[in-house]
């Protein structure tokens, strides 16, 4: 049996609306619903079938298929993406702004808390959650103090770790990370690493009890009992 992929190069197709549709091909293995394929050759190529009916489509510029990242349209950020033997052409088609038409990119500032994400070559501003900065290394954010020599992490976060806290208090209890509250703030909390502050965000659900230095239910902390983030 001939796989969906090889026998695909032979067939006559028909282009509509930049997906080229292809006739009297293999079979999709599915009538319904909507599956992608990745292509033997091209890493810019990947077949879908939808309802049944079999298209090759293209991956937009920047962007490679690899069936699991989903930036757009079952396509994910070249750089994520392991092609293995198939081919990646990543000729870049540049706007003000984007290299490629789908990227992230640092937005110029060192230790920014901004960064732009590029969609049809659209540059939009993005910001990362609070206390993190933009990472260029990870096409992510992070801790500032893990870009020590391009960030202030006190400056980002607004905190300055003390060099000692007492042994009797509560901070002392996580040394080496001490933690400190943020006052009047039910979700988040500041831990000390290596001398530098980090922004802590409790999880879905969870605030801050100031007696524990932890996040806890709600329930647990009057204080923060009608704090509940969705
Ligand atoms: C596939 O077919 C179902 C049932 O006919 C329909 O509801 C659905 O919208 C179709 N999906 C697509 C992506 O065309």
């Amino acid at each position: 049996m001939r796989s969906l992929a090889i026998a695909v190069l032979s067939f006559s197709i028909t282009s509509f609306a930049g997906a080229v549709l292809v006739q009297d091909g293999p079979a999709c293995p599915e009538e319904h619903g909507v599956q992608a394929y990745a292509h033997p050759e091209s890493c810019n190529l990947f077949f879908l079938c939808t309802n049944g009916t079999l298209t090759v489509e293209t991956c937009e510029n920047g962007l490679l298929f690899d069936g699991k990242g989903n930036v757009h349209h079952h396509c994910n950020y070249n750089w994520a993406v392991d092609c293995g033997h198939r081919k990646a052409d990543l000729t870049p088609i540049s706007t003000p702004g984007c290299e490629y038409q789908f990227g992230l990119y640092p937005d110029g500032q060192e230790c920014s808390v901004h960064y732009i994400k590029c969609a049809y070559g659209e540059p939009i501003p993005h910001q990362c959650d609070p206390g993190l900065v933009y990472d260029e290394r990870i096409h992510g954010c992070n801790w500032p103090d893990l870009l020590a020599e391009k960030c202030n992490p006190e400056a980002v976060v607004g905190f300055k770790c003390p060099t000692k806290v007492p042994s009797n208090s509560l901070a002392a209890k996580f040394w080496p990370y001490p933690r400190f509250p943020v006052p009047g703030d039910c979700h988040r909390l500041i831990t000390c690493v290596n001398g530098y502050p980090r922004l802590i965000t409790c999880g879905e659900g969870k605030v801050v009890d100031e007696r524990s230095l932890s996040c806890e239910e709600p329930e647990t902390v009057p204080r923060c009992a009608n704090h509940v983030r969705k």
